[in-house]
């Protein structure tokens, strides 16, 4: 037999439970040039199929849990075009029939003759839908094209987010802020079979709590003031797709009921009707919070974490994977967004050794700033260091709470008003438009000291 020019090497996964059989099948496939996997059972083989791209599947009959047929069942679900040989020392016709009748490749008989294998091997290959299937690789890996890395944790991540994606578990995805949790939410919906139908983001806690169930649910019209027109919840957007709700931890706890039934009936009820309606959505959740620790606290339903957490992808902080910090920021370069005219092209040494080892307390989201802002202020081509280091000495912009923002707000006024009257209370009352009683009690409750304000003398 010719071996196989390497170039044109095609991939091999081999299913068997039994080791020795493996270890031969896969010596006599190498000797001739192919590219060969092995797994020793059905539910890895599913695991195996979107990260190793095989053009040909050959599975055992018999097997544990999943045979060869629920094997191909699964397989051709997904990838109906992929040819799969079946080996068994059990052949019977009726078996073969239902195999071809399932649009199996071929079936063969144990013993075999090692020619007779590599023929059918050989077949399998010229058949259309092998080389469809194995040339569709780049397609398949669309999914993770925004995702900038090359650190090994990442790697992982992804590569378990990638078979994870083909079923329907609720995903939980654990990070800090900034660590690119929506764009992993976003990268299972496309790695799905969901990918032709919505993904739909919900910030649970940008949207106020009385908003939050038409958002979700939708409501008819008149349900309450303000409900001119009936409006479709975002439950029902994402119906067939994926519904990503974003900083799950923050859902009040009388919220959190109302989830957790949708959840368990795979049904909503619109604001204001009597009607459920029923929606299969697939659901990712994600919070920078630990979840576990709101359990424990009582902040957060037991029943609803088991309901949403089928599975947590942990992200690494991004001073956990440093290798990427090189990577992202000539990404992020390279942002025409971000480098007008393209006039910046890189980092001087020192500048890219201060960006790997700063820590980096706000993530990627950080980096993209800072990156967005040397790259603004930069005079020359190469970035240097004194613009890093200047970046870095400036606090992330963070987003104060609506609570927070207002409070410092008053803070300020306040104090600027008392500046201006120099202390005087009923003067700073009358331009403020508020009674005396109630302009003391704003500064008692913002600790402020009138008297403070009195011009010595
Ligand atoms: N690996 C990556 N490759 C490319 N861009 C990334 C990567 N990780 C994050 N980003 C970018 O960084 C920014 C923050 O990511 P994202 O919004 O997904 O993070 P997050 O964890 O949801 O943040 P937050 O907690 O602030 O909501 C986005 O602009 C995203 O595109
Ligand atoms: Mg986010």
């Amino acid at each position: 037999m010719i071996p196989i020019k390497k170039k044109l090497a095609r991939r091999i996964l081999l299913v068997d439970d039994d080791e020795s059989l493996l270890k031969l099948l896969t010596l006599r496939l190498k000797t001739v040039g192919y590219e060969v996997e092995t797994v020793l059972s059905g539910e890895e083989a599913l695991v195996k199929l979107p990260l190793f791209h095989p053009h040909l599947v050959v599975t055992d009959l018999r097997m544990g849990e999943m045979d060869g047929m629920k094997l191909c069942e699964q397989i051709q679900k997904k990838y109906q075009t992929l040819p799969i040989i079946i080996l068994t020392a059990h052949g019977t016709i009726k078996e073969a029939v239902a195999a071809t009748r399932q649009g199996v490749f071929s079936f063969l008989s144990k013993p075999f003759e090692s020619r007779e294998f590599l023929e059918q091997v050989n077949h399998a290959l010229t058949m259309k839908g092998a080389c469809q299937y194995g040339e569709n690789k780049e397609i398949d890996e669309q999914w993770r094209a925004n995702i900038i890395t090359r650190s090994p944790l990442m790697n992982d991540l992804l590569r378990d987010l990638s078979s994870l994606a083909q079923g329907d578990a609720s995903i939980f995805i654990h990070g800090e802020s900034g660590t690119g949790k929506e764009l992993i939410a976003q990268a299972v919906h496309d790695a799905s079979p969901r990918k032709k139908q919505s993904f739909v983001a919900v910030n649970c806690s940008a949207i106020p709590e009385d908003l939050l169930e038409s958002e979700l649910f939708g409501h008819r019209k008149g349900a309450f003031t303000g409900a001119l027109e009936e409006r479709k919840g975002l439950f029902q957007t994402a119906d067939k797709g994926t519904l990503f709700l974003d900083e799950i931890g923050d859902m009040s706890p009388a919220f959190q009921v109302k989830l957790l039934r949708a959840l368990q009936e795979h049904q909503i009820r619109p604001v204001g009707s009597n009607k459920t309606i029923s929606v299969d959505v697939r659901i990712v959740t994600a919070s920078h919070r630990d979840l576990e620790k709101l359990v424990a606290d009582d902040v957060f339903r037991m029943d609803l974490y088991y309901r949403i957490n089928v599975v947590t992808l942990k992200l690494p902080k991004l001073s956990d994977r440093r290798e990427d910090i090189p990577l992202l920021a000539n990404h992020f370069i390279a942002n025409p967004d971000f480098n007008i005219n393209g006039k910046v092209k890189g980092f001087s040494n020192d500048a890219m050794e201060m960006l790997v080892s700063y820590e980096w307390p706000g993530n990627v989201r950080h980096l993209k700033n800072v990156i967005e802002q040397v790259s603004a202020f930069s005079t020359t081509p190469i970035i240097p260091v004194k613009l890093v280091e200047k970046a870095l000495r400036e606090k992330p912009t963070t987003i104060q709470s609506f609570k927070e923002a207002k409070q410092e707000f008053e803070r300020q006024y306040l104090t600027q008003l008392l500046q201006m009257v120099n202390g005087n209370v009923t003067q700073a009352a009358r331009l403020a438009k508020r009674n005396r009683t109630e302009f003391y009690k704003l500064l008692k409750r913002h600790l402020i000291e009138p008297s403070h304000f009195k011009e010595k003398s």
